[in-house]
């Protein structure tokens, strides 16, 4: 979930600007500062990390990748790939999978705008880094990775409505443990589930960044169409405002 500017409080945007402020004028190299992470980052964020790190623990112990749709800067990416790093360094078969335009929104259906108030919907609203961004924090990562001469994260540059399709064709031995709906609109999420569910075994993860979310209706939608919410089991963490998710 990125900001929704009519969602923050004066408090929140006070903050937000003056963080660059405060993180300036701190001691400490730029690399000191960024592992000091907690510091500067905003209380919603370390939710959030939080978050995606309660997640993988529940797909620690079930085989297959990490599929995560809408990558925007990286940010949940590269923590799911981290923690894969950091608690499984030896497991080279679990690949985490980035889908993205990397330039926004490609089209937007009536199904989001009905009832959706974001002041994101705009053909290219909401875009993140560009995929060679993204690309050199993988190689940053890489680095120092364990096993590291095999290649752990892939990027999908494209409309996720052609491409999902596309790789799953491409690349029959699929499995997914883990789910990550993060594009926010109907088409792409209802694509996702259609493409990725059949791929899921039993005691894989289905994580909803946006359900029952106003601004956003069409993830709400895509689910309850393609899986029926009254089918799933959906569960939230007490400390994030938006992540859900329903174990298979
Ligand atoms: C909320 S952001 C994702 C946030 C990200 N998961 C994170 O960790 O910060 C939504 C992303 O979905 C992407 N997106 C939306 N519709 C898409 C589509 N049809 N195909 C591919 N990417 C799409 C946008 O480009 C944007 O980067």
């Amino acid at each position: 979930m990125i900001r929704e500017p009519k969602n923050q409080s004066s408090a929140d945007r006070a903050q937000f600007e003056r963080v660059e402020e405060v993180f300036n004028s701190s001691a400490g190299t730029l690399s000191e500062r960024i592992d000091g992470f907690p510091k500067f980052a905003s209380r919603q964020s370390i939710g959030k990390f939080l978050a995606r790190y309660e997640i993988f623990k529940k797909i620690l112990h079930v085989n297959g990748s990490i599929v995560e749709c809408g990558v925007l800067h990286g940010a949940g990416l590269l923590t799911f790939a981290k923690l894969s790093s950091l608690f499984e360094p030896s497991n080279h078969v679990r690949k985490v999978i980035g889908f993205d335009t990397f330039e926004g929104f490609p089209t937007i259906h009536e199904k989001d705008t009905k009832g959706g108030d974001s002041s994101h919907f705009s053909v290219g609203g909401l875009t993140g880094s560009a995929m060679d961004d993204v690309a050199n924090a993988v190689a940053l990562y890489d680095l120092n990775r364990p096993i590291a001469h095999i290649p752990k994260v892939e990027l999908v540059k494209g409309d996720l409505c052609e491409t999902a399709p596309r790789y799953l064709e491409e690349n029959p031995h699929l499995v997914v443990s883990l789910l990550y709906l993060d594009v926010d609109l109907y088409e792409p999420t209802a694509v996702a589930l259609r493409t990725f569910v059949p791929r899921m075994p039993r005691g894989a993860v289905i994580v909803f960044d946006e359900l029952n979310a106003k601004m956003f209706p069409g993830e709400t939608r895509a689910v309850d169409e393609v899986l029926g919410l009254k089918n799933l089991k959906i569960e939230r963490f007490p400390f994030d405002s938006y992540v859900s998710y329903c174990v298979l």
